[in-house]
């Protein structure tokens, strides 16, 4: 059981699901804050204006990591974290989006995150763009606009060149395919929008995208930086060829925004698409060289479950509040939230995405949402999440493989939500995947306090042996998924 000597280990979050303080210190309002609280049943609504009377806004205070950064990031060295995945907040910087000078409190801010985190030994791996734009760029049409390219290079330059010399790791765009399912999110597109709006606003952040690769490389040539792809993986429903075909064809329409940033062209079944749906990009004379020469250094995913696809599969995803598969897969089980949980198809994907490329792929996100309890144990507070350690463990062991067995060079892995946040598709709290409980509930009600879970100290050894630990079969007998659910809720408060 070997992982690299240099494999980066840690969590990842977003700014607009760990930091609250959403109009603190001259922040604007990003598409983040107009989302309302939603649950496994009910779609989040997007506000047009904030109505705090009527609905509920997750992100306005989220977990406070605006005020807690220094408790929380102590608690991410503690499980010797060696790199945090986190993301800037553009509206921080730039409150408006086409602000003339950057907002000197929020570069403050980042400031004092990114240094506790050197100080500790913690590589930061920034996020540029993880589902938040900020609202002053509606007036522009979001990214509808040739001048939302502009404004983001702006500020993607303005970071990059700040935090010279002390990040190395970059990201543009947090899961950019999911313009396709989730196109508030992925960039204030309505989620009404017809196919030809989203194909054009993936247009202009592929071209900021590639944009940002370069100069990237041009302020510091140490810098790496990343195509990030929610991972949308997914079996043909049987081994028709229809079948197949149609699986082929969901994957197409996932994968081509990152086939795109690492190869530095449209793939023809995509432009092949385009040319049927009589739908013009909103191309101007130099895209295809600035493409070309902003091609990602590595390929970055996050994986959470796989889907079944098949010739009649249509309408996969619906709204904000969760993903819906195809079909069911009878081999697999479903987390709470229904997401069906594949630990051998992680390695399945680092494979797919490793032959397509050829270039080192990370796994920035991957984790459990779960229910947790909160106990009283020998005098402390904490949550038996074996549930939690089981699902990442399998999914660590087959990371493992693909290292080893496969050859993939897998480059670090950061588990979603080290400490508890909003979730994106709901908003909920409740649906957790920490190391680290945060004492709070859906409508942030609570201490705030942060409670170490059970699995604290096993991603804690876990990284402290460099996975060697994985293979002592420590949860041998944990109940399965199923049954941990139904024993939950004997637990007391
Ligand atoms: C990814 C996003 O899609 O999935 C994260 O990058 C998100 O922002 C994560 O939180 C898990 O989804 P959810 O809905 O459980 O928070």
């Amino acid at each position: 059981m070997k992982f690299p000597k240099n494999f980066l280990w840690g969590g990842a979050t977003a700014a607009n699901q760990i930091e609250g303080a959403y109009l603190e210190d001259g922040k604007g309002l990003s598409t983040a804050d107009m989302i309302t609280l939603g649950s496994r049943k009910q779609k989040r609504v997007i506000s047009e204006t904030i109505d705090e009377d009527k609905y509920y806004y997750p992100t306005h205070n989220a977990i406070d990591f605006y005020h807690h950064y220094e408790e929380d990031i102590r608690l991410f060295a503690e499980m010797g974290f060696n790199v945090y995945r986190m993301s800037i907040a553009w509206s921080r910087i730039f409150p408006n989006g086409d602000d003339a000078e950057p907002n000197q409190k929020g570069l403050a801010f980042y400031d004092k995150v990114i240094d506790l985190c050197l100080s500790y030994g913690i590589k930061p791996l920034i996020t540029l763009s993880h589902f938040e734009t900020p609202m002053g760029l509606k007036k522009y049409g979001f990214w509808t606009s040739k001048k939302t390219i502009d404004f983001f290079v702006k500020y993607a330059t303005t970071v990059l060149e700040h935090f010279k010399g002390r990040v190395n790791y970059w990201l543009t765009f947090n899961e950019i395919n999911v313009m396709s399912t989730m196109p508030w999110n992925a960039g204030g597109i309505s989620l009404d929008a017809d196919q030809k709006t989203k194909d054009i606003a993936a247009y202009n952040q592929l071209i900021a995208s590639a944009k940002v690769v370069k100069i990237a490389h041009e302020i510091d040539a140490n810098n790496k930086i990343g195509a990030m792809y929610c991972g949308h993986f997914s079996y043909a429903n049987s081994a028709s060829p229809d079948d197949v075909q149609g699986n082929n064809n969901f994957q197409d329409k996932m994968i081509y925004y990152i086939d795109v940033q690492s190869r530095g062209y449209y793939p023809n079944y995509k432009l092949k698409e385009l040319e049927r749906l009589n739908i013009n990009l909103p191309k101007q004379t130099g895209d295809d060289e600035i493409l070309k020469a902003g091609t990602v250094d590595f390929i970055s995913f996050s994986y959470y479950m796989t889907h079944v696809c098949g010739s009649k599969t249509k309408g996969i995803f619906k709204g904000l509040n969760g993903l819906e598969t195809g079909y069911e897969n009878p081999y697999l089980e479903k987390s709470d939230w229904g997401w069906e949980i594949d630990p051998k198809g992680l390695r399945i994907a680092l494979n797919f995405l490793y032959d397509r490329y050829q270039k080192p792929v990370m796994v920035v996100e991957n984790g459990l949402g779960a229910e947790d309890n909160l106990i009283k144990k020998q005098g402390h507070y904490t949550v038996e999440d074996d549930y939690r350690i089981d699902y990442l463990r399998k999914h660590l062991l087959e990371i493992e493989k693909a290292i080893n067995i496969d050859g993939v060079p897998v480059m670090g892995y950061t588990a979603w939500g080290p400490i508890d946040l909003v979730a994106a598709s709901t908003g909920q709290m409740t649906k957790r995947y920490g190391f680290v409980y945060v004492d709070m509930d859906n409508f942030g009600r609570g201490t705030g306090n942060r409670y170490k879970k059970k699995s604290f100290n096993w991603y804690k050894n876990v990284i402290l042996s460099n996975g060697a630990n994985l293979e002592e079969d420590e949860v041998r007998n944990v109940l399965s998924l199923k049954r941990q659910n139904e024993l939950q809720g004997a637990y007391v408060k």
